[in-house]
């Protein structure tokens, strides 16, 4: 039998979604139907979402599986399905394997503008589709459907994967507030999105949570959330494992870093400056070096440090900045903003210096070191707001 719709061509390389498709076509919505061992339920949720967005978005739109080379080879059926519906593509991947991954994989090939994902096992009600829309078209970024607001709801979840699913939850609040804290469902698979907010960005999701992965890394203004009744699985069975709660606590760390990674450079420059800082004023201040006055030492010491930090946050910490900015008259502007933004810190911890050492921590290397922790934070800020992402005309 000829097949209507070839398997679609498998991206590889870096998880980056581009930002305007190549399409012949008016594509409004692409829906990623991730599958691994859904040959039962493929055909009614295909069905059921053709009704759906026929009404929705009439030849508007297209659905695409995403099927990692299932054992009972759910994407041959699917490809059999393209006859009856044109808008379905099918892309089967024989090389990788995993739900978050599959999600992107699906985007990289789709039209659409607006993107989403549904699970193929007809838990995620195809109807609440009308209200994801409905909400990207009065302007959210991200549409994504909640089973933790009104409406929503789990059907027979046993106490333990309750249990499971909010200890998730929460874990994430620990480790990433900013992300996890946006929405009540952060471990949804069901959410429309805007393409042009995750777009050129390499993503690099680790196993199920694909809706972590494109808030934490993803320019996301508005969120709206739907209610949602998580129902029951007519047939198959979840392929959530242990493992896929060892990825989320791995997923959870690399969204950590990589939203953190910028100050965590700041504080690797300020450290090797604490060294330039400590050892300058040991050399100048101490009795058995040059045994200068304390407060010129330090003034001498925290100077020096600036200089050192500078040069290192200039070309490491914030060099994506300022990438258009490298002339010497750019570069001499922002040490000069650098240094007194500093010097405003170099004050403050000198006042902090002064009051610890005579009134509480008479032990100046101690009394230092908190001097100097304590305006860390106060620079950081500070530069960012001021020194760098200002000189960044592009922005
Ligand atoms: N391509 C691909 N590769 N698809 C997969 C894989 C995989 O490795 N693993 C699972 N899927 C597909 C399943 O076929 C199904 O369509 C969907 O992803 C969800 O898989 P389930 O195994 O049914 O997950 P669940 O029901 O326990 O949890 C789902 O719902 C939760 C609430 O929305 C998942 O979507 C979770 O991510 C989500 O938190
Ligand atoms: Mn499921």
């Amino acid at each position: 039998m000829l097949r209507h719709n070839l398997l679609l061509p498998v991206s590889t390389g870096d998880l980056l979604i581009p930002l305007s498709p190549i399409t012949d076509r008016d594509i409004q919505l692409s829906l990623i139907i991730p599958t691994y061992q859904e040959r039962n339920n493929i055909t009614e949720i295909v069905q059921q979402l053709t009704i759906e967005l026929d009404r929705l978005i009439p030849n508007g739109y297209e659905l695409i599986v995403v099927d990692d080379n299932s054992p009972d080879r759910t994407w041959e059926l699917a490809q059999d399905l393209t006859e009856q519906y044109p808008h379905l593509r099918v892309l089967r991947r024989t090389k990788e394997r995993g739900l978050a991954t599959a999600v992107v994989r699906g985007w990289q090939t789709a039209r659409g503008q607006i993107l989403g994902v549904i699970d193929a096992d007809l838990q995620h009600p195809p109807e609440v589709l009308g209200q994801l829309w409905q909400a990207i078209g009065s302007g959210a970024d991200l549409a994504i459907a909640s089973r933790n607001v009104e409406g929503g709801g789990v059907s027979e979840w046993s106490l333990l994967r309750r249990c499971l699913s909010r200890g998730a939850q929460l874990l994430g609040l620990i480790i990433l507030p900013e992300t996890i804290g946006r929405v009540t469902d952060p471990m949804s698979g069901y959410f429309l999105l805007r393409r042009e907010t995750i777009a050129g960005k390499v993503l690099s999701p680790v196993g199920y949570k694909i809706s972590i992965e494109v808030i934490g890394r993803g320019d996301i203004g508005k969120i709206v959330e739907v209610g949602y009744e998580f129902q029951e699985r007519q047939t198959g069975n979840s392929k959530v494992t242990g493992r896929q709660y060892l990825e989320y606590i791995q997923h959870l760390f690399r969204l950590r870093l990589a939203r953190s990674g910028r100050f965590l450079q700041f504080i690797a420059v300020g450290l090797s400056g604490v060294v330039v800082d400590m050892s300058l004023l040991y050399l100048f201040s101490d009795a058995s070096t040059l045994g200068l006055p304390l407060i010129l030492s330090k003034i001498l010491a925290g100077e020096s440090a600036i200089i050192n930090n500078f040069l290192w946050n200039d070309r490491w910490t914030f060099a994506d900045l300022i990438r258009t900015q490298t002339s010497r008259r750019q570069k001499f502007r922002r040490f000069l903003k650098f240094n007194l933004i500093c010097l405003v810190g170099l004050l403050l911890s000198l006042t902090i210096l002064h009051l610890l050492y005579n009134f509480a921590i008479h032990d100046r290397y101690i009394a230092n070191f908190i001097a100097i922790a304590s305006v860390t934070l106060f620079n950081y800020w500070l530069n960012l707001k001021l020194s760098w992402r200002v000189t960044d005309d592009s922005k």
